[in-house]
């Protein structure tokens, strides 16, 4: 296969990541449509998801597919413990809870994690790559809808304090994606996890859309 991995994954999940972007919730909260409860209960959803990432990172480490993407910079944990403190205050942690698809979708992270590194790899692009590029746009939006300090407290979860240059650190993670050493099959198993974590994201979003809805 001569496409570069990173190529054949970014091109293969395009119709996905559309669906995701054009979700009617995603619209909604960009739009400026919804109240600030809204991005607080999306923000929730996120900390079910990024504790899954991250506490299944720890034991990948030294995985030879898993082990290089995992790095602390681009851990989101604590971020979003800290805009949930700001968002819905000191006792969140009582309050919170996950939709059933944010369930499902930290379950297959968590089970990935455990039992199929590679696998774990597709979500682990899902999402940060994602952050990294479209979430500063989110980023953007939500301090000018709800008013919050510039890449402060509510938004922290955008901003990756620790990585200077997001350009060049995309470059650089798509050279590990083109590095994974796996063969064109295994490759395939990981574009369709890949497509099977947007598909777990426009879950969430229309969940949170029934539970948002303008028009009802
Ligand atoms: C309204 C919401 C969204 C907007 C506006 C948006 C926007 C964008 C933009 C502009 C890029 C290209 C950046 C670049 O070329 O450097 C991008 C890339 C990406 N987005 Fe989104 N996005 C959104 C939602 C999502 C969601 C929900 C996910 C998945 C959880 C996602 C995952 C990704 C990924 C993985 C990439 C990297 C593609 C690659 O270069 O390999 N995005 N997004």
């Amino acid at each position: 296969m001569d496409t570069p991995f990173s190529t054949l994954i970014r091109t293969a999940s395009h119709a996905q990541h559309t669906e995701a972007e054009t979700s009617s919730f995603m619209g909604d909260l960009l739009g400026g449509r919804l109240a600030v409860d809204a991005y607080a209960r999306y923000t929730e959803q996120l900390w079910f998801v990024y504790r899954a990432l991250e506490e299944g990172a720890e034991s990948l480490r030294e995985d030879p597919v898993a082990g290089p993407f995992i790095r602390p910079e681009l851990f989101r944990t604590a971020a979003l413990e800290q805009d949930l403190a700001h968002l819905r205050g000191p006792d969140w942690r009582a309050g919170v809870s996950p939709l059933p698809a944010t369930l499902a979708y930290a379950e297959r992270v968590a089970e990935c994690a455990r039992d199929w590194p590679a696998g774990y790899v597709a979500h682990h692009y899902t999402r940060y790559l994602g952050d990294l590029s479209g979430g500063q746009i989110i980023r953007d939006k939500a301090e000018r809808t709800w008013g919050f300090d510039r890449k402060g407290d509510g938004v922290r979860f955008y901003v990756f304090e620790e990585i200077g240059n997001p350009a060049a650190f995309k470059r650089a993670y798509r050279e590990l994606l083109d590095g994974v050493d796996a063969d064109d099959l295994e490759k395939q198993r990981i574009v369709d996890e890949c497509k099977r974590a947007f598909d777990f994201n426009s879950a969430v979003f229309r969940e949170l859309g029934g539970e948002f809805s303008l028009s009802a």
